[in-house]
């Protein structure tokens, strides 16, 4: 799908601000129905009538990079664009838990924003990563929303302070791309509450993005560019957020639905037909101009935040941009496993032993380090590993390629494997480059599977039959499947799709030149089946339905007490870490409870390293069910060898809540709270139950509630025991523990309608009553 665009609107350089309310006081409605969508693909709408001018602006793509089009335009990465520094996508940015590093690389993707001309970078993308699978988990952080959101948020504060916008997408419960334009995601409420907007609902709070991107797909049968419980409700009269509702490329199906749910901009441009449509919905008096002067008014606002920096687009250093994606990626590949091998671990290599080693493996010189769609990027340089490493070492490493990544080239499979094979027999350490080629991942589609192909895990088994240092490094857009092959390794590095300099990066972390912080931010399970969203994923009929619940990525893996391959929070460092001290201080209680978390972390090793310090909150006593643990916060830290820091956590109401499915808010519910600190989520170094005083959570009585449920009322309990401790002794229902087995689940109004039982309908009427009932 791509257009040509003839003329492209030079975007105003206006010397002061839009004067807002003039502005929608004076314009046409067409003039106004005209400024809530596109001109082109890129491009918002002018108004070029004299005394009431309003320039167009552009917004490009995407999360990791810009994808400024200059001439064919399309949303799916197929037409060329201006070069542009091609940072590590979000898996790898995800993994660094570094929100310096992610304010330091948004501002950087902001001043190439704002030289070239754009006003909104549309990106980035938080949505969870509920299955492996999702052909888009590279352009998203993680399968736990604070992650997500958090570092979200650290992007689009650095991107914005360069006086350019951000899209925050894709808004919500877009987790797969298999019929992503029609799929209604199915999903409860509370689940969507705690997993999937938690990340929205913090990056919106903490960094209020300039525009938000809704997604295409329905959420429980009604499509997200026209939910207006999701984009007014909850986005703005919940979250307070004053900022462009903006649609995905081609989301909206009803333009004046979509404009009454709380959708200002409609993208791209539709060539006047859905301006007509509000247009004459405003005639016939079936959609309020007042909405419609409201998203006009939001609109000249976003023109207003853009105006400055257009007018000053700056420049930027293309060198330094190059080595901040080095160090970005460096920091995200996570070390997964690093063996010792005649007693001292594999990793990091020798670079004066470099005569010893070979380099197998097509990505070492072809690498895979971006994915494929809207977020495509024209990198302005590009690294490989195999000339990185051969640069570190000074020797001309010798490579095979092993196993080919086209359909022409794995023609050739069985020659290159034999070739490979007959390198490593000759060399005492292999660095062997995997990972799944373009055709596997990609925005549009989902994987089927989560293996490697087989040509090259054939590869590796034969490689590993011939030399016992095998060093494997992956290239991935999500989790692989690794435990069928990871005896063959002494050690594993995850590069993920690490951009430009990612080649580099793999290099540096190889030989030492950096130590490893990356930590993952998914599980890796043994097997594909062992996922949560497994058996409903990705649905069937337009529908998906969310049955594992709240219990998504690690949540679930621990409920179900699973072995796994890497857990959520893992990953290695050339240094070890020791924690000490875990302090836990209460104040406050019920909603405004909070908690202060001190821990100490020393580095125990030889060498400098980061680690990444993870919170995690239970709450084993709630009377919903609860995942064992949740990550709550994280902080990364920096330690010279014996050096020791102390880290504190602050904790609020909100991180010990859970959304009650009844009252339908957030809830603190009263007793034992565990936190933990790790390394992982499994590998947790100190733990503290304390108790927190909570709020009353006791939901309203209604005659469908159970004599259970109006026991536990402090109010009607209190009446149906005095009423029962009454009785003559004839009641066919004495109140003793018997009873309560069997009739506890009883509705009120059942056991009123009862001759001769308990109550009958005018008491309940006055004990629903006396409880406040409304
Ligand atoms: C993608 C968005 C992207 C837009 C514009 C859509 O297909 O889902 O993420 O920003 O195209 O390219």
């Amino acid at each position: 799908m791509s257009n040509e665009n003839t003329a492209t609107p030079t975007t105003a350089r206006t010397a002061g601000p839009l004067d807002v309310e003039r502005l929608v006081q004076e314009l046409t409605l067409e003039e106004k129905a005209s400024l809530t969508s596109g001109l082109d693909f890129w491009h918002t709408q002018p108004v070029e009538r004299a005394g009431a001018e309003v320039p167009a602006v552009m917004v490009t793509d995407g999360p990791h990079g810009l994808r400024k089009q200059s001439g064919a335009s399309d949303h799916l990465g197929l037409a060329n664009s201006v070069p542009a520094t091609c940072f590590p996508t979000a898996a790898a940015l995800g993994s660094t838990w570094n929100v310096d590093l992610l304010d330091r690389v948004g501002k950087a993707l902001g001043r190439e924003t704002r030289a070239n001309d754009v006003a909104v970078l549309l990106g980035p993308g938080i949505n969870i990563k509920r299955s492996p699978l999702c052909g888009r988990n590279f352009e998203y952080f993680s399968e736990d929303p604070v992650v997500s959101g958090d570092l979200g948020a650290a992007l689009i504060r650095g991107i914005q302070s360069q006086g350019v916008g951000t899209s925050l997408k894709h808004f919500a419960a877009n987790n797969q791309e298999t019929d992503r334009m029609r799929v209604s995601a199915d999903v409860d409420e509370r689940t969507l509450r705690e997993i999937y907007l938690t990340g929205f609902e913090r990056a919106v709070k903490k960094a209020s993005p300039w525009t938000v991107m809704c997604s295409y797909n329905k959420i429980n049968g009604t499509y997200a560019s026209q939910d207006h419980w999701l984009l007014t409700e909850v986005l703005r009269d919940e979250w307070g957020y004053d900022g462009v509702v903006v649609s995905d490329w081609g989301a909206v199906s009803d333009r004046v639905a979509a404009l009454a749910a709380g959708l200002d901009l409609e993208m791209p441009a539709t060539g006047g037909r859905t301006d007509a449509q509000v247009v004459a919905a405003v005639r016939a008096g079936e959609l309020d101009e007042a909405i419609l002067d409201q998203a006009v008014r939001r609109h000249l606002t976003l023109l207003n935040r853009a105006l400055p920096a257009l007018a000053e687009p700056g420049a930027f250093d293309v060198a330094e941009h190059h080595a901040l994606a080095r160090e970005a990626a460096a920091e995200g590949a996570v070390l997964l496993r690093n063996e010792p091998v005649d007693g001292t671990p594999v990793l990091p290599l020798d670079p004066a032993a470099a005569a010893s080693l070979a380099v197998v493996g097509e990505f070492a010189r072809s690498p895979r380090y971006q994915g494929a769609g809207s977020s495509q990027v024209q990198p302005t340089r590009l690294d490989d590993a195999l000339t990185e490493i051969r640069a570190i070492t000074g020797t001309e490493v010798p490579f095979a390629a092993g196993f080919g990544i086209t359909a022409e080239t794995s023609a050739a499979d069985d020659a290159l494997r034999a070739e490979a094979v007959e390198l490593a027999r000759g060399a005492e350490t292999v660095v062997l480059f995997l990972g799944l080629p373009a055709s596997h991942e990609s925005e549009g589609f989902d994987r089927d599977d989560m293996d490697l192909p087989a040509n090259q895990v054939a590869l590796l088994e034969a490689v590993a039959a011939v030399c016992s240092r095998v060093v494997v490094v992956l290239a991935n857009g999500s989790a692989v499947t690794i435990a069928p092959w990871q005896h063959h390794t002494a050690a594993i590095l995850e590069g993920w799709l690490g951009g430009q300099a990612g080649g580099g990066a793999v290099a540096d972390l190889l030989f030492g030149v950096r130590n490893p912080s990356g930590k993952l931010t998914e599980t890796v399970p043994l097997r594909l089946e062992d996922n949560a969203s497994y058996g409903n994923f990705p649905g069937e009929f337009g529908h998906v339905r969310y049955g594992e619940g709240v219990l998504v990525g690690y949540r679930y893996y621990d409920a179900k007490r699973m072995d796994v391959a890497f857990p959520f929070g893992h990953g290695l460092s050339y240094t070890t870490f020791a924690y000490e001290d875990l302090s836990v201080t209460v104040s406050g209680e019920g909603p405004t409870a909070s908690l202060t978390v001190d821990v100490t972390v020393t580095n125990t090793g030889a060498v400098a390293g980061a680690e990444v310090v993870q919170v995690y909150v239970g709450d084993p006593q709630a009377a919903v069910e609860r995942p064992e643990r949740e990550l709550k916060a994280f902080g990364k830290v920096e330690l010279a060898p014996g050096g020791t820091r102390t880290l504190s956590f602050e904790l609020d109401a909100r991180d010990l809540s859970y959304w009650h499915p009844v009252l339908r808010r957030w809830v603190v519910e009263g007793g034992e709270f565990v936190v933990s600190v790790g390394a992982s989520s499994r590998d947790l170094r100190g733990s503290a139950a304390v108790t927190v005083v909570g709020e009353d959570i006791t939901p309203p009585l209604t005659p469908s509630s159970t004599l259970s449920e109006a026991l536990a009322h402090p109010v009607a309990g209190e009446i149906i025991r005095t009423a029962m401790a009454q009785t003559d002794g004839t009641s066919a229902m004495p109140l003793d523990e018997g009873m309560l087995a069997l009739a506890g689940d009883m509705p009120l109004r059942v056991i009123a309608a009862f001759d001769g039982m308990l109550f009958d309908e005018a008491q309940l009427d006055r004990l629903l009553a006396a409880s406040g009932a409304a």
